[in-house]
C-alpha cells in the first residue's frame, strides 16, 4: 500500500469508484481507475434498499466475487457491512470473508471508536481503508446525510479520528461530506492519503458511487456530484425502441 502514500508524496491524485458487478468492474479497471470499492452503497443503488443499514455480509461477498472476476490491475476494496464488525474478532472474520471473496483490502466506517477493530484486522495482514465524516451506516441515528466538520469541535474530533486511524495502520482514509476546510486540514496533517466524497478539492483523491457519476440512478443524485453521462436515459431510449419495434412487428 506504499504506492498510495507515494502518490500522495508526489501530489498525484488517487481515483476511486464503486462497482458491484463484473461488467462495471471490468470497464472501470480497463479505464485505469486506481481503486474499485465494492461499497455497501450496493444496498441503495443495486438492491433497492432505502439506505445501507440492511446490507448483509452474504450480499457483500456475492458482489465482491463478481467484481473480483473483472479486476486485473486496480486495488479492490470491500466494505464491511453494518453490525459485522462490532467487536475485533468479528471484524477479523468479516474482513477475511471479503478477502476470500477476492478483495485486496477492506473498508470500515468509524474513527477513534473503531481502533481495536482496525488494529485487529491490520494485525492479520489485511489492509484497511478508514472512513470518517458522514457515516452512511449511522444515517438513521443522524437523521440524514449532513455535512461534518462545520464547527470547531466537530473539525477537531475529525482530526483526532484521522490521526487515530493513521496510527492504527490504515492505508487511506475516506472523508465523506466533510467541510472542505476541515478536509484540507486533515489531509495536510496525515501521511496516508485522504479520499474525499463531497469534501472539496483538497483531498488526495476522490471517490464516487459510479451510478451517480454515470447517471444510472436517476431518482436521486447527491448535490456534490456532476454526472458525466446519462446512462438511465440511454437505457430508457433503447428499451422504448425495442418495445416499438417488437409491437410493430419489426424483428
Ligand atoms: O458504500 C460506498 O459506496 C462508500 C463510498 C461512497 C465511500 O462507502
Amino acid at each position: 500500500m506504499q504506492e498510495f502514500r507515494d502518490k500522495k508524496l508526489r501530489g498525484e491524485r488517487i481515483t476511486a469508484l464503486t462497482a458491484y458487478d463484473y461488467p462495471t468492474a471490468r470497464l472501470l479497471d480497463e479505464s485505469g481507475i486506481d481503486i474499485i470499492l465494492v461499497g455497501d452503497s450496493l444496498g441503495m443503488v443495486v438492491l433497492g434498499y432505502e439506505d445501507t443499514t440492511q446490507v448483509t455480509l452474504a450480499e457483500m461477498v456475492h458482489h465482491t466475487r463478481a467484481v473480483a472476476r473483472g479486476v486485473k490491475r486496480a486495488l479492490l476494496v470491500g466494505d464491511l457491512p453494518i453490525h459485522t464488525y462490532d467487536e475485533p474478532a468479528e471484524a477479523v472474520s468479516t474482513a477475511r470473508a471479503l478477502i476470500e471473496a477476492g478483495a485486496h483490502a477492506v473498508k470500515l466506517e468509524g474513527g477513534v471508536s473503531h481502533i481495536p477493530q482496525i488494529e485487529a484486522i491490520v494485525a492479520e495482514g489485511i489492509a484497511v481503508m478508514g472512513h470518517i465524516g458522514m457515516l452512511p451506516q449511522s444515517v438513521r441515528e443522524e437523521g440524514g446525510y449532513k455535512v461534518k466538520g462545520r464547527t470547531q469541535s466537530e473539525a477537531e474530533a475529525l482530526a483526532r479520528d484521522g490521526q487515530a486511524l493513521e496510527k492504527a495502520g490504515v492505508f487511506a482514509v475516506v472523508l465523506e461530506i466533510v467541510n472542505p476546510e476541515a478536509a484540507r486540514q486533515i489531509t495536510s496533517a496525515l501521511s496516508v492519503p485522504t479520499i474525499g466524497i463531497g469534501s472539496g478539492e483538497h483531498c488526495d483523491g476522490q471517490i464516487l458511487v459510479t451510478h451517480d457519476l454515470i447517471g444510472l440512478f436517476p431518482w436521486f443524485t447527491p448535490k456534490f456530484v456532476s454526472p458525466e453521462a446519462r446512462v438511465a436515459d440511454e437505457i430508457r431510449k433503447a428499451v422504448q425502441i425495442f418495445i416499438r419495434r417488437t409491437r410493430s412487428g419489426e424483428s
